[in-house]
């Protein structure tokens, strides 16, 4: 890894999906943001109680779903029968909570670029990044770039490395630790893990604006969430990060390929 190493993604992700527009980590929602021009997606993955990757963003069922308790209880026939649609809308009621395979297949289908946020279920870090590496090593073709997995769990991203070396790891930061006032420990957990980016809550990026010079120098490229606002694009933009994670797929228009790197 260098510098200078590619990095084939576009600056702009559409956040689960769609952002706010469709129900969060449904391909109804992914379908939405592709229709809205845009060619890569966060999604965050989880295991079902049968190892199943499925996708949900929460560890309890309750604020997507018309299911109830820790969704890595349930196996995921039970999971996809439930109603991941109807608490956003009823146009979209009867979605359902897809795999991350059904993702997947629809990404490679359409020529989508995807990143995937290993989300685990508590004390599931380690195994549910294995099962993510192995499931893209799998079916994510090598003349396609590959997909981006991150996650906030150090231990799940040394999972996906043991399964899949070769995919890219992104480090997820949503604050720096207590009497750490810079981003020193997040750096070095990033190269620790063999990273090649640095994705940070947007607002540190604004807090620390040094940072971006100092992950670039140290080949990891910066990406910053959850970044709503146009104002605060263009200030991200202008310090020099590299993505930025997004809601609003109806406000930003992601200028392909010219804003690729
Ligand atoms: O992956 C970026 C972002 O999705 C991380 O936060 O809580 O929205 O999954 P969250
Ligand atoms: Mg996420």
């Amino acid at each position: 890894m260098s510098s200078t190493s590619a990095w084939p993604y576009p600056r702009w992700i559409a956040h689960r999906g769609a952002g706010a527009l469709a129900p969060e980590n449904t391909l109804e929602a992914f379908r939405l943001g592709a229709r809205h021009g845009w060619r890569m997606f966060e999604c965050d993955a989880k295991l079902s109680a049968d190892g199943v990757l499925f996708l949900l963003h929460d560890s309890t069922l309750e604020r997507t779903t018309n299911g109830h308790g820790p969704a890595g209880r349930h196996g995921m026939g039970a999971l996809a029968q439930l109603d991941a649609g109807s608490w956003h809308s009823r146009a979209y009621a009867g979605a359902a909570i897809p795999t991350l395979e059904a993702l997947v297949r629809f990404c490679l289908a359409n020529g989508l670029l995807l990143n995937v946020e290993i989300k685990p279920n508590p004390g599931q870090a380690w195994q549910t990044g294995q099962a993510v590496g192995e499931l893209l090593a799998r079916l994510w073709p090598d003349d396609r770039p590959a997909p981006l997995l991150s996650s906030f769990h150090p231990s799940a991203l040394d999972g996906a490395r043991s399964t899949a070396p070769a995919l890219p790891r992104g480090l997820l930061v949503d604050d720096f630790a207590t009497g750490s006032t810079d981003g020193d420990a997040a750096l070095a957990q990033a190269a620790a893990l063999e990273c090649r980016a640095l994705i940070l809550n947007y607002r540190l990026w604004l807090e620390h604006p040094a940072l971006v010079a100092q992950a670039h120098g140290a080949a990891l490229r910066c990406l910053g969430y959850t970044v709503n606002d146009p104002a605060d694009a263009r200030r991200l933009i202008g310090l020099g990060v590299d993505g930025l994670i997004t809601d609003r797929i109806e406000l930003f228009v992601p200028d392909y390929p010219g804003d690729c790197r």
